[in-house]
């Protein structure tokens, strides 16, 4: 079993990390009772494995909403509030997440504030919450079609990481999580960047997981709030939220590291123009990703909405445009101020704009 300490949680990562959680919550939690917050699909698919690693040692109360980004709202979060008061929980209660980033964002931050903060525990059962929206103690709902708009941070007791889950996942969840694991190799680890696979099917070996889970986990104690080298992580993010919110109204679904996929392509053509990356190394990195991914061609978008919603990202500072940039495989530099003529010849060059 591997672990890390991070800014008040405690990780596991290994098989079997799940048959740790009642031993961790027998000495953390006085009621034996737990909630654990689902989303339709993984209460069938991962709920059953969860209860069994519980060995009957606790009562499972389930609280389940819709699955997918567009649920990831303040209305399900207040349904999250009413089951836990129905419940008559109290702060010394344990909220369990059991999903994706989606339950780990939006049931962190319900818990967070109920009562003025419950306990709560991640079990991410995706690759992307994995390898990145369950560490690192941020807590959102989108609001007001503004990603991750109301949110704050806030550490779980504990996460735990176990890959029994990813063997649950679609092939589209799998690739998906990719994306992360790719930034992570962009940003600061260009070991895994040399490893990748031939394309974004098949689950990552345990040794790439682990690696990956250790750029998020190294950054993040370097820097938990966010004030300066944490931004290394929006590398991709920053056009790529502008897409996912764009996409958010229209009734193709397209998921967050499909999205970062096309940010990571037209953020590295942004590092060449601003010679932050030689022009061979852009085109064997938007190659690779091109090749890994294979990614669904993206309609025509309106380049003044782009510009609106890349304004509104909440990395903004003075508005103006600030993006994180790599400027090597393996390393990241951020607060790189942008003109808008090179962000729209950037994405030019891979979205055709009205
Ligand atoms: N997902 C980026 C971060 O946690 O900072």
């Amino acid at each position: 079993m591997i672990t890390h300490r991070l800014h008040g949680s405690e990780i596991f990562i290994g098989e079997k990390a799940l048959s740790l959680i009642p031993d961790w919550l027998s000495s953390h939690v006085k009621s034996k009772r737990v909630f654990v917050l689902v989303d339709d699909q993984t209460e069938l698919s991962c709920l059953p494995i969860f209860i069994s690693a519980m060995q009957g040692r606790y009562e499972v109360i389930k609280i389940a909403i819709p699955a997918g980004e567009r649920n990831k709202t303040l209305e399900l979060c207040a349904y999250v509030w009413n089951r836990l008061l129905d419940q008559k929980a109290v702060k010394s209660d344990v909220l369990i997440t059991l999903g994706g980033g989606m339950i780990t964002d939006l049931g962190g931050l319900a818990a967070s504030l109920y009562k003025r903060g419950m306990r709560f525990i991640h079990v991410p059962t995706s690759l992307m919450g994995m390898t990145d929206a369950a560490i690192g103690g941020k807590t959102a709902v989108d609001f007001n079609n503004i990603k991750n708009a109301i949110g704050l941070f806030s550490s779980p007791k504990a996460i735990f990481i176990d890959p029994i889950f990813l063997k649950t996942l679609p092939k589209r969840e799998i690739a998906n999580g990719w994306a992360e694991v790719v930034k992570h190799a962009l940003i600061a680890d260009n070991t895994i960047w040399d490893e990748l696979p031939a394309d974004a099917s098949a689950v990552p070996d345990f040794d790439l997981l682990l690696r990956s889970i250790a750029v998020k986990v190294l950054v993040v104690q370097e820097d938990f709030e966010e004030k300066g080298r944490r931004k290394i992580l929006n590398f991709g993010h920053t056009v790529g939220h502008a897409i996912e919110t764009i996409h958010l109204e229209s009734r193709n679904v397209l998921l967050h590291g499909e999205a970062i996929v096309w940010g990571m392509l037209i953020e590295s053509e942004i590092a060449k123009h601003l010679k932050l990356i030689r022009e061979d190394e852009a085109q064997q990195i938007q190659e690779k990703l091109l090749s890994f991914f294979d990614p669904d061609p993206l309609k025509t978008m309106n380049s003044e909405q782009l510009l609106h919603f890349l304004l509104q990202d909440k990395k903004n500072e003075r508005n103006t445009i600030l993006f994180s940039l790599i400027s090597d495989i393996g390393s990241c530099t951020w607060n790189c101020e942008v003109d808008k003529e090179i962000i729209l010849l950037a994405v030019k060059k891979f979205i055709s704009l009205q």
